[in-house]
């Protein structure tokens, strides 16, 4: 058969309700335009995030009953352990309440005055956690990584010859590579298990190590899969796995491909790092066999990482964004292509090409689609990622404005996506409409969730 369905049937549901649209311009006001203040009961479709929003299935729910909520040693920590060893091969498995604070607590152990990581695209929080202690993050995609209609099967990757140079450059100063499997800011794009490959070959010839961060490796895994010479008959464990071999740590949020609604990990191999890591999570997280989490939410995630590796589900996923992104490209809206793994990205500097950077196009655009249709996506653009140069007092903007619509895992059917396309249609036929808008407070760090904006007149355009 040609179509490819949702491998579950609903058990459970949870009803969504519609507004009008005077009713999202006063939510929005109050919400100083922006999505993150605005309550989730006000949105009809929420695609902010595919991170913690997973349904979870009945097996889960099962497993969180037999949770062992026993402060050390927990059978249900054992269970955990075991099945992320299976999958990562890491000798040391360390339990963290989310993906950042894996990070935070890695960075943390790998910091030195001076220090710089080098990767394909570090995520906000990734990036936030290595300034934190004055280290510095550089990305270094490849340049077809940056066009957003390029087509590329692994758009993901990291620009070796630059991370060459970078790695020569910086000498001792780089405590590690971070590469982010599939690459969330660049567009949920795959990186090669080549690129991968060559990319560690190239950290462990400096002395420096290969770090993994793997929130979305099931989605990487299958496109590896998919599009990769050599792979199509391996199992998309055996591929994960692979994956997890050319790295000497990994970070991981379970709340993405861990099909939970919270948690994370860290895992190593090396009994140094391990050690000084299960000191500060002490510090912060709890006893290592917890980490700041129950024992059921360990048993959630043990059985999610069973699930997210089964090929019926990624078909089912990976087809379920490619259609989304067939629905807009139909039409012309320029959005980053191909299709990412968990996520359709509008190119909001070209959807609305009057409104400069310095208006924040992405932030823009994302609120129109929430008073068009109450869907909430979430900007990617000079709001998450613009900055003031230290020296010269003037801002600064990363290469892309993205708008992310984030497919929440086993959440939405097809008529929830059409709905969205038909909003996202509507909204570029009268693009010309849309206004700019300025920041008028926002925090030093991370400001993308809590600043507070206006929109700007109407444009002359
Ligand atoms: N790394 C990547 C690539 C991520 O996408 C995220 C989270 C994290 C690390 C941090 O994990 O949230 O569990 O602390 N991404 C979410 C998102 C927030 O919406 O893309 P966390």
């Amino acid at each position: 058969m040609k179509t490819i369905i949702e491998p579950f049937k609903i058990k459970s549901v949870e009803p969504i309700r519609m507004t009008t649209r005077a009713e999202r311009e006063a939510i929005l006001a109050r919400a100083g335009y922006n999505l993150f203040l605005v309550r989730a009961e006000d949105v009809l479709i929420d695609l902010l995030t595919d991170s913690g929003t997973s349904s979870m299935s009945s097996e889960q729910w099962a497993a969180m009953m037999r949770g062992d909520e026993s402060y050390a040693g927990a059978r249900s920590f054992f269970r955990f352990e075991e099945e992320v060893q299976r999958l990562t091969g890491f000798k040391h498995i360390i339990p963290t309440h989310q993906g950042r604070a894996a990070e935070k607590i890695l960075f943390s152990v790998l910091h030195r005055p001076g220090g710089v990581y080098l990767g394909n695209t570090h995520f906000d929080t990734t990036r936030a956690n290595i300034e934190y202690l004055d280290d510095t993050a550089i990305d270094l995609p490849i340049p077809e990584g940056v066009i957003p209609a390029k087509i590329h099967p692994f758009k993901g990757n990291i620009d070796l010859a630059r991370l060459a140079s970078e790695l020569a450059r910086l000498g001792e100063r780089v405590r590690g590579v971070v590469m982010t499997v599939t690459n969330n800011s660049g567009g949920g794009q795959p990186v090669s298990m080549e690129n991968l490959r060559e990319a560690s070959r190239l950290a462990h010839a400096h002395g420096t190590l290969l770090i993994l961060d793997s929130c979305r490796f099931a989605e990487n895994a299958y496109f590896i899969k998919l599009r990769e010479p050599g792979y199509a008959q391996k199992s998309v464990v055996e591929i994960a796995r692979e994956m997890y071999g050319h790295a000497d740590a990994t970070t991981m949020s379970a709340k993405k491909d861990g099909l939970a609604n919270i948690g994370g990990f860290l895992a190593c191999q090396a009994d140094e790092i391990a050690a000084q890591a299960r000191n500060l999570l002490i510090l912060t997280e709890g006893f290592p066999t917890y980490g700041g989490l129950a024992g059921r939410d360990l048993e959630a995630i043990a059985q999610g990482l069973r699930e997210v590796v089964e090929e019926d589900y990624l078909r089912y996923r990976l087809r379920s964004v490619e259609y989304f992104c067939e629905k807009l490209q139909a039409v012309g809206v320029p959005m980053i292509l191909p299709a990412g793994g968990h996520a359709v990205f509008l190119d909001a500097g070209a959807f609305l090409s009057y409104v400069p950077p310095a208006q924040f196009p992405g932030q823009a655009l994302a609120n129109e689609l929430y008073l068009e249709g109450g869907i909430r996506a979430v900007e990617i653009g000079s709001v998450m990622f613009g900055k003031e140069d230290a020296r010269t007092g003037k801002a600064t903007h990363p290469p892309m404005e993205l708008v992310r619509l984030a497919i929440p895992r086993r959440v939405y059917t097809q008529s929830h996506v059409d709905y969205a396309a038909e909003v996202i249609v509507a909204v570029y036929h009268r693009r010309d409409t849309v206004r700019g808008v300025k920041i008028v407070h926002q925090a030093p760090f991370l400001r993308h969730f809590t600043a507070r904006f206006e929109p700007l007149p109407a444009a002359g355009g």
